[in-house]
């Protein structure tokens, strides 16, 4: 068949088009979002930055700009006095959406206390992305997760452009942490091993799976310490950076991760990360396991396989919590 040289030009325009990847980071002016903006601006797998902030986003895109790499970055800020609302040009044309907006934990503080401050920005951010780039995968990193996805799930199916496979909750902090204790008791490269992290992303309902860790071996002490540490290990950081708030270089880094992997994923490199997504693996209507991205971002939420008794406790004890941190999202988003 004879192809017109322009037919193939426009072809491959298209698909060049179809491959250029905007990312938005709403929230970038924050603790977490500044250097998981610069992280992104790093990766040759994006195209275009988009940091969106109610303050000091056009400082942060301007610095972040000056670092050679192929990505552009532009800053947009949130109405104030006599500065319009540019959310929507900071999401129009996102494939990805990354939100870690909203404020962080506190010494003595729960997940869950944030709710009332966190559940309103997610709402505005994600009705926000209904109307500017309805199509983008939304990674939500504000916290409580186990509640702000549901909020999420809830304002895009009231605005019609609900999909499951496009919105997910980031729990790849849980992973790296993970990886890291068990790579220092094993005294292996952390950088080798993967551990499954299922369930929700605050305490009790994070769920590590180390029985499913090749070459795993712990007493029940040892086994005891990791899961608790893994569960908890926020804390430890809320408690040494004493009231300065909760992780930033390690979320930014497992937001990074999380998001790249995405987007290689949306390019054609698929990939099996945890997420925390709209799931039938359990009767909670939400829920944290392997996930595998593809071009459409989740393309099969992967079983979690078998677990141990000692896992099978823990997973009786979460599913009551995690399931009420559901429904308090899906309520919030209702009223
Ligand atoms: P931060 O206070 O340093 O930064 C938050 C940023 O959000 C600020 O720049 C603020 O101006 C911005 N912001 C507030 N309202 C906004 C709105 N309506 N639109 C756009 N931006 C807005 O807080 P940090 O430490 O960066 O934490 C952010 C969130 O991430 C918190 O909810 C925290 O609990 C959560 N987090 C989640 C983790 C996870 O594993 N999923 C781990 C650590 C923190």
């Amino acid at each position: 068949m004879f192809v017109s040289r322009a037919a193939v030009s426009r072809v491959m325009s298209a698909s060049a088009r179809s491959m250029s990847t905007k990312v938005a980071v709403l929230g970038a002016a924050g603790g977490i979002g500044q250097p998981l903006s610069m992280l992104l601006k790093l990766s040759s797998a994006v195209d275009e930055l988009s940091c969106y902030d109610v303050r000091g986003s056009p400082g942060v895109a301007a610095d972040l700009s000056h670092i050679p790499t192929k990505a552009s970055v532009k800053g947009y800020l949130g109405a104030s006095e006599g500065q319009e609302e540019e959310l929507g040009k900071a999401l129009t044309g996102a494939s990805v959406v990354v939100i870690p907006a909203g404020v962080p934990r506190k010494p003595g503080m729960t997940r869950d206390d944030l709710f009332n401050i966190n559940a309103g920005i997610v709402k505005t951010l994600v009705e926000g992305c209904a109307e500017h780039c309805p199509d983008a995968l939304i990674a939500i990193i504000s916290n409580p997760v186990n509640s702000t996805v549901p909020i999420a799930a809830e304002i895009l199916k009231a605005k019609g452009v609900y999909n499951p496979k496009k919105l997910c909750g980031v729990t790849t902090l849980d992973v790296i942490r993970a990886n890291t204790f068990v790579g220092s008791h094993l005294q292996k490269d952390p950088a080798t091993i993967d551990v499954p992290v299922i369930g929700g992303h605050a305490g009790i309902t994070i769920l590590p799976l180390f029985s499913q860790v090749p070459g795993f071996t712990a007493t029940d002490e040892e086994l005891e310490a990791l899961t608790v540490r893994t569960q908890f290990g926020g804390d430890e950081v809320v408690k040494a950076k004493a009231g300065a708030g909760s992780a930033t270089l390690s979320m930014a880094y497992a937001g990074f991760i999380f998001a790249e992997n995405v987007v290689k994923a949306m390019k054609g490199e698929e990939c099996v990360q945890c997420a925390f997504v709209e799931s039938s693996l359990t009767d909670a209507r939400f829920f944290a396991s392997p996930c595998k991205f593809g071009l459409n971002g989740v393309e099969e939420v992967l079983p979690f396989g078998q677990l141990s008794a000692y896992e099978k406790g823990w997973f009786d004890k979460m599913m009551p919590d995690l399931k009420a941190q559901i429904q308090k999202g899906i309520e919030f988003a209702a009223k």
